[in-house]
């Protein structure tokens, strides 16, 4: 039996807006996300308290945060890779800190410059510092491969699960930083992970660089995880990783879930009004295909004079 009902978490204002070359202008980040907020998205990653010279694009956390208007019942969060961005965050109101390390030792150094087993060393702080303030969320980068190593080996990666777990988390996020994952590597280690775990909350993060973060979406949705991040428009990717490409687009996923009834409380227009406004706001089309197809539901004119012999 499928989950009738899933929880979407839009990551274009952090994942989307941190790899644009063109500095989208903090009222204009404003905008968008109070725009996003009004569309029954229940939470909406907002930017994220990193260093200005590593991720330039989102320098403006601080004014984006301030700038907000804040939705009833939407959670705004917050990425932040270390005790600084902590310490930043922790002087805004925001809902979640959405804390980042990475499965594998060279992406852990090439984007935060620490391996898992560093970032362990200074997790506890900065979960005692965010858990004093906000929901804590633990996200794990290269969670199904690294685009340096390869695959991630799965009892490392559930090793480091328990571990985080072990400081009182009970939310966390398997990425799948450049769209290594296949269907049903994604349904095993979800499975598996719930298994082991079943009080935590586990968020579902796929990026469509090979073509499969729908079908990705689909094998943790069958695994039982109601819980997905996606970027309108299909935006997304961490400048830290070679190869990295855009989120799995979330007008196109909340289509997916819509076309097969199950219930994701984001109203689909609204959703794509605010898509229509990408390309104009970020300089270049956007991969997202609903906008451009239409929904399912769409239906032509049949041509009139038919030829049927
Ligand atoms: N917020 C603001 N400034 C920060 C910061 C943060 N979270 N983290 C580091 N800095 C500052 C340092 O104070 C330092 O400033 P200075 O040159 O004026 O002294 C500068 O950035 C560089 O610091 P450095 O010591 O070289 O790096 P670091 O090890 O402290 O920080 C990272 C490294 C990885 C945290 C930083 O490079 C970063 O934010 N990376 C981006 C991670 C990210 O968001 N990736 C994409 C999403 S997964
Ligand atoms: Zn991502």
């Amino acid at each position: 039996m499928l989950p009738q009902r899933v929880f979407i978490h839009e990551v274009a204002p952090r994942d989307g807006f941190q790899m644009e070359a063109r500095f989208i202008p903090t009222d204009r980040k404003i905008a968008f996300i109070n725009l996003l907020a009004r569309t029954g998205l229940t939470k909406i990653e907002a930017t994220s308290f990193s260093s200005a010279k590593a991720i330039p694009a989102l320098a403006d956390a601080r004014e984006v945060m301030e700038g907000v208007s804040r939705v009833p019942g939407v959670e705004y969060a917050v990425l932040v890779p270390n005790v600084r961005g902590c310490e930043r965050a922790l002087a805004q109101h925001v809902d979640e800190i959405n804390l980042v390390m990475s499965a594998s030792d060279s992406h852990g150094r090439a984007n935060l410059r620490m391996t898992p087993e560093e970032s362990l060393v200074h997790l506890p702080e900065m979960v005692a510092l965010a858990s004093s303030h906000a929901a804590v969320n633990v996200s794990i980068s290269t969670a199904f491969g690294c685009p340096f190593e390869g695959p991630v080996p799965e009892r490392r990666l559930f090793d480091l699960i328990g571990r985080v777990l072990e400081l009182g988390v009970v939310r966390i996020t398997l990425c799948d930083t450049t769209g290594m994952a296949n269907p049903l590597q994604v349904e095993r280690i979800f499975l598996t992970a719930q298994a082991n775990w079943p009080a935590v909350r586990f968020t579902a993060h796929f990026h469509n660089t090979r073509g499969m973060g729908l079908a990705n979406a689909f094998a943790a949705l069958r695994a039982g995880i109601v819980h997905f991040d996606a970027s309108l428009g299909g935006l997304g990717g961490c400048p830290f990783a070679p190869g990295a490409s855009g989120n799995i687009c979330t007008e196109d996923l909340v289509h997916m879930f819509g076309a097969m009834a199950i219930e994701t409380g984001v109203d689909l227009p609204s959703l794509l009004g605010a898509a229509a406004n990408l390309p104009e706001l970020v300089g270049h089309d956007v991969p997202g295909q609903v906008l451009k197809a239409g929904a399912s539901t769409r239906r032509y004119p049949a041509p009139l004079q038919l030829r049927c012999g």
